[in-house]
């Protein structure tokens, strides 16, 4: 089967959260089952760069006529990823985040950047590659929304091919202003309820929830939570009419990238046989962070996009009580300027307890599951979540809130999860500091027990969660929407 994968990032050339990590490992992951999966990007700086034997295409004309270009090449990885590059000289060569300008504003063009991506993957559909056509288009999140449409247009009503949409994050929408339309290049008759308009605006989102032929998300729980009220952003009618083409697909962990027995990332390398070596990576830790070298200090640790989804304002109100019960508390990320302040604040007050790096690192990451004994995830909501997975890979217990794939991931610690050694973490229910900290102390209280504490550490680093059960999934819906 020829897939065409539509995305706005992918590992390892461009990413600023799991969407990255899984539009990465897909292709990998899909060969075993019998795809062909070649990938569309947006031409960023950093795709650009990354795109190598690159030949120019073709070139197409953008709706509101702008020439734009089509490039074929491969991308890094064994083996190489075909991939198409749209290259849109002034609309998307821009440096720093894909989305955002130097002030974090959306880009007032970002309609116009994600249209020509559409309209790039409607070229591949008719043929613009004579060597190779795609019989189905897959395109993930708000910035391939607008694909499905495009092809239903390009087809006369008729999808010139079918489509799979899978929602990572309804909270992010892709909202315009109706006044924009025009730049997109359909017909009037697709801005109307039934089809690409949310409440007076245009919603890429909606365009390809309303359009593709089927829908999934990235955690059973997040599927079924995203049709109701509370989880739904306002889509959720939407999405309960279309509960019968909707599914959720748990995303995987590639071994290849996460693995502690042979991460080079690691100072240390080390496995649920061979504990040794992470207790090495915890000092180089402690000490790379400046925080006290204290081999007994349970570390806990966050790695995000410190954004409203990740719940850790409650992270902030319970810090001081975590340091007052002798645990250090080490943070990685970006995001909200108010968040990135409060928890420098914190670092600065707990100095050597409480240490705080902003930024997105890569490397440092690997470093911080390697060393980390707890991994916070408080989520207000979480579609998926990579990073419980990357912890209970890395032999950190999740700390986590139920909700979406954080549910579906992690097994809270109970006598008889423990007794049955399927307990993998810690897991509390609401959005309340009082009930964090009780998990906390939960968390503290198990680091007391050696003897059980390795039980769901080694629990959690048996799990599989692997790429080739979402592939061998992804595939045969596939298989049931191209025509044999
Ligand atoms: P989301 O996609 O909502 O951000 P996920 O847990 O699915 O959440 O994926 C986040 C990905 O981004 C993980 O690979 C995580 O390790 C990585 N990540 C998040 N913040 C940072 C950061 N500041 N530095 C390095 N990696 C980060
Ligand atoms: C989104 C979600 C996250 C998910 C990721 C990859 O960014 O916020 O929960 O893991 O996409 O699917």
């Amino acid at each position: 089967m020829n897939i065409l994968q539509v995305s706005a990032e992918y590992h390892p050339l461009l990413k600023t959260g799991g969407l990255a990590d899984v539009t990465g490992a897909l292709p990998h992951a899909l060969r075993a089952h019998g795809c062909d999966v070649r990938v569309l990007l947006p031409g960023f700086p950093a795709v650009l760069a990354g795109l190598q034997q690159a030949a120019e295409l073709l070139r197409f004309n953008a709706p509101w006529g702008a020439e734009l270009r089509l490039w074929h090449g491969s991308l890094p990885g064994t083996p190489a990823v075909q991939a198409y590059v749209l290259d849109a000289p002034g609309l998307l060569d821009r440096p720093g985040n894909p989305y955002e300008d130097a002030h974090k504003q959306p880009y007032a063009d970002n309609h116009r950047r994600f249209a020509a991506l559409a309209w790039a993957a409607v070229q591949l559909a008719q043929g613009g590659d004579s060597r190779w056509t795609p019989q189905l288009v897959h395109g993930h999140d708000w910035h391939a929304g607008l694909v499905p449409a495009c092809l239903v247009h390009a087809g006369g009503g008729q999808a010139l091919l079918p489509s799979v949409f899978t929602v990572h994050n309804l909270a992010y929408q892709g909202l315009f202003d109706a006044a924009r339309f025009p730049d997109l290049g359909l017909p009037w008759s697709f801005f109307q309820m039934e089809g690409l308009e949310f409440w007076g605006q245009v919603s890429f989102m909606k365009a390809g929830l309303h359009y593709a032929n089927r829908l999934t998300t990235v955690s059973p729980t997040y599927a079924r939570e995203i049709q109701s009220p509370e989880h739904g952003c306002g889509l959720d009618g939407l999405l309960r009419r279309r509960q019968a083409e909707l599914s959720g697909i748990l995303n995987g962990v590639d071994d290849t990238i996460w693995n502690p027995a042979t991460d080079s990332l690691l100072p240390h390398p080390f496995s649920q046989d061979q504990l040794l070596g992470k207790a090495r990576c915890k000092a180089a830790l402690q000490t790379e962070a400046g925080l006290h070298t204290h081999a007994d200090a349970p570390l806990f640790t966050v790695v995000s996009r410190l954004t409203e989804q990740k719940g850790l304002p409650l992270v902030l109100e319970t810090v001081d009580g975590l340091v007052a019960s002798g645990a250090q508390l080490l943070v990685l990320g970006n995001g909200d300027a108010h968040l990135e302040a409060a928890f420098r604040a914190k670092a600065q007050q707990h100095a050597g307890r409480v240490a705080v790096r902003i930024g997105f690192d890569e490397a440092f990451s690997h470093r911080v599951f390697g060393g980390s004994d707890v991994t916070l995830v408080p989520s207000r909501f979480e579609p998926c979540g990579l990073t419980q997975l990357y912890a209970l890979k890395y032999g950190s217990v999740p700390l986590v809130r139920r909700v979406g794939g954080l549910a579906d991931s992690v097994t809270d610690t109970q006598p008889d999860t423990l007794a049955s050694d399927t307990a993998t973490g810690i897991v509390f229910d609401h959005m309340d500091a009082a009930e964090l900290a009780h998990a906390l102390q939960r968390a503290l209280a198990l680091y007391r027990h050696p003897t059980q504490w390795q039980r769901v550490q080694r629990a959690g680093m048996r799990q599989r969660f692997s790429w080739d059960e979402a592939a061998r999934q992804y595939a045969a819906l596939y298989r049931e929407l191209i025509a044999p």
